[in-house]
């Protein structure tokens, strides 16, 4: 087996060819995004009201596509866009495919480990509307072996370095509020991926029992590998958000980082649903996730979300981005307010508390 062994927690490519090749498609990305996405963004908004002479949300997204797509700036940042993706993938799954079956073996393997435990059910049914290429990811989050490996390195191209060692997962972890009273005997992680905050929400709350549920069991296998490396207590159990099989006010706290743009809005209702039964009263729902309706946005935002729904595989994003997303939540039984401020301004954080009566 071809080994470069790890930077800290991140795995390192198999050669240093892959990383040379992939730290320049993570500046391509950088560049994409700190360079040109502000000035493709300035241009479309002014070209918005140049010839359309509104910005807010009565203007229509048809109209948006068809003023700002036609901008050559647009054209040249989406295809730009498209390809950093399109090299990350193919080259950091290629990559890790040298080592195939070595690390299926160390997934394996893992299985048998603790501290905590990896649970699920051979014949657990994965509905089809969670197995998109979302984001391009070759096989999507639940039908490549490799899944896990590959999304932690694609994600080191997404963040841009930003969370080798899982800092921008730790960042939220640090802001999720907790209950009044402060009681934090169990906390769940929904929709926990690769278990990056799960395994951070036991480090800041050791004398709690912590889960990270998700559908995707490539990311979860990965996820208990990760856990059982750094020795982290931890529960990993493969489950729908819409119907976890936890008991009623079994917990105590419950974060979901960025899942909701990615599941139809009528799963993200029935996960609210969800989520407040198995809060028990005074618990606390964590929420950090894409924009939405509940707030006024740029016609460059609202093309961005487009982009990345038709171009990136974000099915679901475009129909959660026009829920009225905070209504939602409050609907569900909860009371809401603004959760604290992460370095990444895209992302709304809610806190939702279900009531003590
Ligand atoms: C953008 S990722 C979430 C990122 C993750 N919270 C983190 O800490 O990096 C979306 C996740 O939602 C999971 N997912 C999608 N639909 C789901 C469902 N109905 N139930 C549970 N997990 C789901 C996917 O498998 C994927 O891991």
């Amino acid at each position: 087996m071809i080994t470069r062994g790890h930077d800290g927690i991140l795995p390192r490519t198999t050669t240093l060819a892959d990383e040379s090749y992939l730290d320049f498609v993570e500046s391509f990305r950088g560049m994409n995004f700190t360079a040109m996405y502000p000035v493709f963004s300035e241009t479309a908004d002014t070209e918005m009201k140049e010839k359309i002479g509104a910005v807010d949300s009565s203007v229509k997204l048809s109209t948006i596509r068809e003023v700002v797509g036609a901008l050559p700036i647009t054209q040249v940042w989406q295809r730009f866009m498209r390809s950093h993706q399109e090299m990350m993938w193919r080259r950091t799954r290629e990559s890790f495919a040298i080592n195939e079956k070595e690390l299926l073996a160390e997934l394996d393997a893992a299985e048998k480990q603790g501290p905590g435990q990896l649970i699920y059910d051979p014949n657990f049914h994965v509905p089809d509307y969670t197995r998109m290429e979302i984001h391009l990811q070759p096989g999507g989050y639940t039908d490549d072996p490799l899944g896990g490996i590959v999304f932690h390195y694609g994600g080191k191209v997404f963040y841009q370095g930003m969370d080798n060692q899982n800092e921008h997962h730790i960042e939220f972890v640090e802001l999720c509020k907790v209950p009044e009273d402060s009681k934090i005997d169990k906390v769940l992680d929904l929709a926990c991926s690769l278990g990056q905050c799960t395994t951070n929400l036991k480090k800041r709350f050791p004398d709690s029992e912590v889960w990270g549920l998700d559908v995707a069991l490539p990311l979860l296998r990965y996820a208990h590998k990760c856990a059982v490396d750094e020795g982290v207590d931890v529960n990993f159990i493969q489950g729908l958000s819409e119907d976890t099989k936890f008991k009623d006010g079994e917990f105590d706290m419950v974060l979901a980082y960025i899942l909701f743009h990615e599941v139809p809005v009528k799963v993200m209702k029935q996960t609210i649903k969800e989520v407040f039964r198995i809060l028990r009263p005074g618990g606390v729902f964590n929420i950090f996730e894409f924009p939405n309706a509940s707030q006024e946005l740029l016609p460059s935002e609202r093309y961005l979300i487009d982009y990345d729904s038709r171009n990136n595989c974000e099915p679901y994003s475009p129909a959660f981005v026009n829920s009225d997303f905070r209504q939602i939540i409050i609907d569900a039984g909860f009371t809401i307010e603004d959760g604290g401020t992460s370095t990444n301004p895209f992302l709304q954080s809610i806190v939702a508390t279900k009531p003590n009566t």
